[in-house]
């Protein structure tokens, strides 16, 4: 099934199988990361734009240094500077941009569903790098990579998810993907920042971030997403850090070796203290080297097929080789 998609737009409609076929093919790539030179030929030939309609730092940097790491010409559009700014439609830019050669489409954009649209009329594999509070597959998935990778397994791991829920699509994902792999997730947040009935995720609702932690192998912190806030949904920042903050005394409800994650940017001192966010429990930075391998994974599970013949056996991670022709992740056309 995974071999008849063109597309990545959400974890939402992936099976489990597809998920580890995926964290499989990150785990080949990210050991080619570790390389002295961390190249591989998978994708020589082929060309990624990336369209980024909304700011980002690691997202885009990983899509572009991922796409260079297999060999993939890159180009780069954000909307300052753009034709966007004179009123250029999302569609006719991206026609633009396909008439152009293109064969990989990222996308980031501040509306719900814009990935979606573009999957629907652009020949391109289209790969969703953060809709609106929709979803965010890439960063679900090192999320989700990060902590198979420490903890060796997904199943039956209790995971808190503490914050602002609702407009959180990092949160969406990382549901998701941990649920159909057998994970128990919890959240916590401000009742203002939770989404109505959102115990159809699947998901536990805690009655405090306290109650969220006990036990906890992993405790995924999100950023307050002021951006995305119509109004004043918590009294002030400082309200804020001491009824829902993680901190190291709060941390020590969850399991003694559990994870502290935080997709970035992080509000340190707000949803984050000091000495979390740099301590023994924090895969942070882990969390951004590995959404290099994953993306790398996406990339070629997408688009492996369409590259110039097949890359030459050494420099080819095991799993992904075996995977080349018959990946990816939305239907194709
Ligand atoms: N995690 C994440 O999406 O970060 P950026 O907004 O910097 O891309």
């Amino acid at each position: 099934m995974i071999g008849t998609r063109k597309d990545l737009l959400g974890l939402e409609d992936l099976s489990a199988e597809e998920l580890v076929s995926i964290l499989d093919t990150a785990r080949t790539f990210r050991e080619v990361l570790d390389r002295p030179i961390p190249k591989v030929p998978s994708l020589r030939g082929l060309t990624a734009a990336n369209l980024f309609f909304e700011a980002s730092t690691r997202t885009r940097l990983s899509f572009e240094l991922a796409e260079k790491r297999l060999s993939a010409d890159t180009v780069n559009f954000q909307t300052s500077g753009s034709s966007v700014s004179k009123g250029e439609s999302l569609k006719d830019t991206a026609r633009n941009i396909e008439a152009m050669g293109i064969h990989l489409v990222v996308i980031r954009h501040q509306a719900s569903g814009a990935p979606h649209y573009l999957a629907r009329n652009l020949d391109a594999g289209v790969i969703n790098a953060g809709d609106g509070t929709h979803e965010h597959p890439t960063q679900g998935l090192l999320d989700i990579f990060t902590v198979r990778e420490r903890r060796g397994k997904i199943a039956g791991l209790r995971v808190a998810i503490i914050g602002d829920i609702m407009h959180s699509r990092v949160a969406r994902s990382n549901i998701w993907g941990l649920t159909k792999l057998g994970a128990a997730v919890t959240i916590a947040g401000p009742p203002t920042m939770m989404p109505a009935e959102v115990e159809r995720f699947g998901v536990t609702v805690a009655r405090s971030v306290d109650e969220a932690m006990e036990g906890a192998d992993v405790v995924n912190i999100l950023r307050i997403q002021l951006e995305r806030q119509r109004g004043t949904l918590y009294p002030s920042l400082r309200e804020y850090a001491r009824v829902y903050g993680v901190t190291s005394e709060r941390l020590k409800r969850a399991k003694p070796d559990v994870i502290v994650m935080h997709p970035g940017p992080m509000n340190r001192g707000v949803e984050i203290a000091q000495d979390v966010a740099d301590g023994k429990h924090s895969v942070i930075l882990e969390q951004v080297t590995n959404g290099v391998a994953v993306r790398m994974a996406v990339l070629y599970l997408l688009a492996g097929h369409k590259a110039q013949g097949e890359p030459p056996v050494e420099n080819v991670p095991t799993e992904a080789k075996q995977t080349h022709g018959e990946p990816s992740l939305h239907p194709r056309r």
